[in-house]
């Protein structure tokens, strides 16, 4: 082995991941490109290639319009800078119908990326899919509660767990998609007392988002938490800083400079 392969940092394997459970809070972050992503590598377990890439960095107005190609050409981008993070690969919308359709797009992610897992949003209705890819050697994490790709059926993003029998409608998705294989749970905007008996309720770990605090880890979406993304702010979001206001304000003075031939001076020029 060359010294260059041994410094190789170690990427994080869902065995790890899942002895996390009840010991330490699992971190997750959105990323969709290498120069992100080397940024958060490292820094938290897991880096997801969100299909929300399609919003915040198409610009659409929902996922669903993503594609297989696209989430691709991005995952390819995100394993070339996350060196020891997990980076987990969204399926897009309509590329996991059924088993036969979610193995042939799931061995792509494998065979054209470094993606070490896939994850699908459904509840015990995609239980077929989530078996069929585990028992063919696919990482796959199920996401319930909300679901993005579900906004054009249902009107809108519903915050879920409001009731008794809702809560126990996603213990009860959660229960079967862990018994069909997903090694772990993601739980999206569910009021935080469901997502703890959910969380109670299964052996893998769950990740939130907008789901509480008594998750088995955390996730966000990039551009939401670092205020890049600006079209609306849902309320679990938490700003770790004000990217926007710094572009803005970093090409009001670039744009000045240029204009007023103040940039640019001899240091930057041969
Ligand atoms: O696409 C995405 O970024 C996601 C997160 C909201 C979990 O699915």
């Amino acid at each position: 082995m060359s010294i260059q392969a041994q410094k190789q940092p170690k990427k994080i394997t869902t065995l790890q991941l899942q002895r996390m459970k009840g010991v330490e809070p699992i971190a997750m972050i959105t990323a969709y490109d290498a120069l992100i992503a080397r940024l958060f590598d490292g820094q938290v377990e897991m880096i997801l290639v969100g299909d929300s890439l399609n919003m915040s960095f198409f610009g659409a107005s929902d996922t669903l319009s993503a594609t297989m190609d696209q989430m691709l050409y991005h995952t390819k981008a995100v394993c070339n800078g996350a060196k020891s993070s997990m980076v987990v690969f969204d399926m897009p919308f309509g590329s996991y119908d059924t088993p036969h359709e979610a193995l042939k797009n799931a061995s792509r992610v494998y065979q054209e990326t470094e993606a070490q897992a896939v994850k699908i949003e459904g509840g015990k209705e995609r239980a077929s899919i989530i078996k069929a890819l585990s028992e063919h050697g696919i990482a796959v994490i199920a996401h319930i509660g909300l679901m993005p790709q579900f906004v054009r059926s249902e009107g809108g993003y519903r915050v879920r767990g409001k009731d008794s029998v809702d809560t126990q409608r996603l213990i009860e998705d959660a229960k079967i998609l862990e018994e069909a294989g997903a090694f772990i749970v993601l739980i999206e905007g569910v009021k935080s007392d469901a997502a703890k008996a959910i969380t109670q309720s299964l052996r893998v770990p769950t990740i939130g988002i907008g789901a509480g605090n008594d998750t088995d880890g955390q996730v966000l979406v990039w551009s939401d938490m670092f205020g890049f993304f600006e079209a609306f702010t849902p309320k679990f979001v938490k700003k770790y800083g004000d990217g926007a206001t710094m572009i803005r304000e970093g090409v009001a003075r670039y744009q000045a400079e240029v204009k007023s031939r103040a940039f640019p001076n001899e240091k930057y020029w041969y």
